[in-house]
């Protein structure tokens, strides 16, 4: 992700989130590690990861709404994945809204599982998040 970019995720991000993160939460991360999927020179989607050590999170993951259901998050989670297993990381986090179906859906696809509860950590609408795992070791078997 480049500077030049922040204003297409911004668009993105306000149109897929009910509680969209602030231009400057994009700013304080776009120079780590962060990626933009194009598609016909256009940012169709992207993703946040903070990498710690062997641990990575995804902070942010979205997929504009006319790409959607066409394989494109799917393509950009397992490019991640791949990255990570290249930079000897072993689990990678995440959190998720107990009712975002299309996101949960996605990471049990992917292998993550389910290992604990966040009550009430998102707002707007209140709700509970699912904390998922992956450790990139199980993919080898
Ligand atoms: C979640 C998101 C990144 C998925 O990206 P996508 O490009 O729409 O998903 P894909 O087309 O790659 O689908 C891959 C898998 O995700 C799941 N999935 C995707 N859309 C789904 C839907 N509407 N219902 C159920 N499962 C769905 C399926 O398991 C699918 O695999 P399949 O095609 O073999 O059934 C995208 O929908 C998005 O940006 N949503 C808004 C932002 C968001 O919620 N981000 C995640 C925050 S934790």
């Amino acid at each position: 992700m480049q500077e030049e970019d922040l204003e297409y995720v911004q668009q993105i991000e306000q149109e897929v989130y009910s509680n969209p993160w602030p231009l400057v939460a994009f700013e304080s991360c776009y120079a780590e590690d962060s990626y933009v999927l194009f598609l016909e020179g256009k940012v169709i989607g992207y993703v946040c990861l903070s990498v710690v050590l062997d641990e990575c999170s995804i902070m942010n993951i979205a997929i504009c709404h006319a790409q959607q259901g066409k394989g494109r998050g799917e393509l950009l989670l397992r490019r991640v994945i791949t990255l990570m297993q290249e930079r000897s990381v072993r689990y990678i986090y995440l959190d998720v809204r107990v009712s975002n179906v299309p996101a949960r859906s996605l990471y049990e696809k992917m292998g993550f599982r389910k290992i604990g509860l966040r009550k009430n950590y998102y707002n707007n609408p209140d709700e509970d998040a699912i904390v998922m795992a992956l450790d990139c070791e199980d993919l080898k078997k």
